[in-house]
């Protein structure tokens, strides 16, 4: 059985991932409103990605007869300069929530939670590959400047990104 202390961090950490949803939904319209629709494709795959992230802590809550809550969530920025800026708050939220995985990871060690630790690593792995992603993108973002050619073909590549359901996924948005 999970504790009150374990399910409260894990219902905070859930609103944490509903917020990376829409937090890149609107990086979604931010970047299609500077013309760059690759981008506005990347996001978008990033925001269901994050509604998937949400749905499991919803349901391993839930699995575990806790009854969720949801806080109102805090205002999303909607204002960015670049692609390279979005990319670069993109990582820095990125960063919060990995510390965030890390810090859940800990206290399910500390009160030998079992179950709870395992549900984790799927999430510890994750966060490995959502950073490089982010960084990749930001190194060839800094190569490119100002250069508008180099940020369409940039851009392009953003296009190319597709939503993978995950198997037995409890959510294909
Ligand atoms: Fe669900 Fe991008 O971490």
């Amino acid at each position: 059985m999970i504790s009150k202390k374990m399910s409260d961090s894990l219902n905070t950490h859930m609103n944490l991932e509903l917020f990376s949803a829409h937090l890149y939904l609107v990086m979604s319209s931010c970047a299609n409103d500077l013309g760059l629709k690759g981008a506005a494709n990347w996001f978008f795959v990033q925001y269901r990605e994050e509604m998937v992230h949400f749905m499991k802590f919803y349901t391993y809550l839930t699995d575990q007869g806790v009854v969720i809550s949801l806080p109102a969530n805090k205002a999303i920025p909607n204002k960015y300069k670049s692609l390279l800026e979005m990319m670069q708050k993109t990582l820095a939220h990125e960063n919060l929530i990995t510390s965030c995985i890390n810090n859940l990871s800990e206290q399910a060690v500390q009160e030998k939670d079992h179950a709870t630790q395992i549900f984790l690593q799927w999430f510890v792995t994750e966060q490995i590959e959502e950073e490089n992603n982010d960084r990749d993108l930001i190194a060839k973002l800094k190569i490119v400047g100002d250069n508008g050619h180099g940020i369409l073909m940039i851009d392009s590549e953003m296009a190319q990104r597709t939503f993978v359901p995950l198997a037995g996924s409890p959510l294909a948005v």
